[in-house]
């Protein structure tokens, strides 16, 4: 099989729990270049990963009139600038989320995307969730989702600490702000917030559709609780995904009442839990971070832990990372990317104006906790 020649710009976090794993595992990609600012980080990433180049400088990465396709994982103050930069070069832009800082450089964004003829794919990565692919036929099979419950919540209160609010709106509720979109096939047309404490926060919505939708905003839970659930009704049925591994469908003839996935896995970590999620479902995910809850609560809260070495060894250097055990669809999206390259066809994403609108939403939502009114789009 052909591969499509990629170069990786910014070796931070996510690319190391995310892109660089999946660069090298995914079918369609060949990664032949990794750039970082950072070159001590660079040396370690590039031969951990056995990249063949490295550059400290992103116009040499650039300049390789091999390099067909950039991924860009910055963070936001660089990324539309990048991608803006790569464009020019003639190359095809996969960029992490949040595409830019403000709606205004979104709109650079999709500008120079216009004028270079080139794509974006915007690190929406719920789009290629096999669960919400799979929900989303559902619906769409039914007249459209009509009515739609979301809930994210996580231990914000833990990694976000210090954060103003409307940080975890821009960097995680956009990803729900697009994935609403994508599912209900239509713009919303107003998104009004009430919020019992920052960062704990009900959005509604209204689709240009008719779709109503309410979003459940936490930081404030525990790793016990599971991160994502989506409820969605369509014309007469319904259908709830419990954080990507187990789909139920209510009301449809012929369609199976559950369907399980398999959990993402990471080189450095142990696969048991694809096995689990695949055979067990939301069990088997609630048994995961219910561990990882308890190994947590008991390091907390000193005492006898009860975790002897061994525990600990697991819980730190092999279990699966907890946000990155579901398919969120990261590796999904970054083959996809790579083949639409080959086929010089458009992929089925979020693109540039999709990452222009999600950061509308988001500047629309913090405006309305401010506010306390009801913002039309
Ligand atoms: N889709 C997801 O699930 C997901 C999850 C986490 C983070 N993200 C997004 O990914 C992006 C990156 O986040 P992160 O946590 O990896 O950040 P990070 O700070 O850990 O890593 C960014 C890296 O980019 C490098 N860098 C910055 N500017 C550069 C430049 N001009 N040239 C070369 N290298 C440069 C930095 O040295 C750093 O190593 C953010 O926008 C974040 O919101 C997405």
């Amino acid at each position: 099989m052909r591969k499509t020649v990629l170069g990786l710009i910014g070796t931070g976090g996510i690319s190391q729990s995310q892109h660089l794993p999946n660069l090298m595992r995914a079918p369609h990609v060949y990664l032949k270049t990794v750039c970082d600012k950072n070159e001590e980080l660079l040396a370690r990433m590039r031969e951990k990963y056995r990249v063949p180049n490295a550059t400290a400088e992103v116009d040499d990465l650039l300049a390789d009139p091999e390099i067909e396709g950039v991924v860009v994982a910055t963070r936001e103050d660089m990324q539309a600038k990048l991608t803006i930069r790569a464009l020019a070069a003639g190359k095809h832009v996969y960029v992490e989320k949040p595409l830019a800082a403000t709606v205004e450089e979104c709109e650079e964004v999709v500008e120079a995307q216009r004028r270079a003829g080139k794509f974006v794919v915007v690190g929406f990565n719920r789009r290629r969730a096999p669960s919400y692919l799979r929900a989303r036929e559902l619906l769409n099979a039914d007249g459209g989702a009509q009515n739609i419950y979301y809930r994210i919540s996580d231990e914000y209160w833990r990694w976000g600490k210090g954060n103003p609010p409307g940080v975890r709106v821009i960097h995680e509720v956009c990803h729900i702000f697009d994935a609403l979109r994508w599912i209900v096939g239509s713009e919303a047309a107003s998104i009004y917030c009430a919020c019992s404490r920052p960062d704990d926060e009900i959005y509604t919505m209204k689709f240009a559709s008719g779709c109503v939708a309410t979003i459940l905003n936490s930081g404030y839970a525990t790793r016990d609780f599971t991160k994502e659930r989506l409820e969605a009704i369509s014309r007469c049925g319904s259908v709830t995904v419990e954080e990507f591994v187990e789909l139920r469908a209510f009301g449809y003839p012929g369609v199976a009442p559950m369907q399980r996935f398999a959990g993402h896995t990471h080189p450095d970590r142990e696969f048991a839990h694809k096995h689990i999620f695949s055979t067990l479902g939301a069990e088997g995910l609630y048994a995961f971070r219910r561990m990882g809850w308890e190994y947590l609560h008991q390091q907390e809260n000193g005492g006898d832990s009860g975790c002897d070495a061994e525990i600990e060894t697991y819980m730190n250097e092999h279990a699966p990372h907890w946000n990155y055990m579901v398919d969120k669809g990261w590796l999904g999206l970054i083959d996809h990317f790579a083949q639409c390259i080959q086929e010089n066809r458009l992929p089925e994403a979020a693109s540039a104006r999709d990452g222009f609108v999600a950061s509308q939403l988001c500047h629309a939502a913090i405006k309305s906790r401010e506010t306390g009114e009801v913002v039309r789009l």
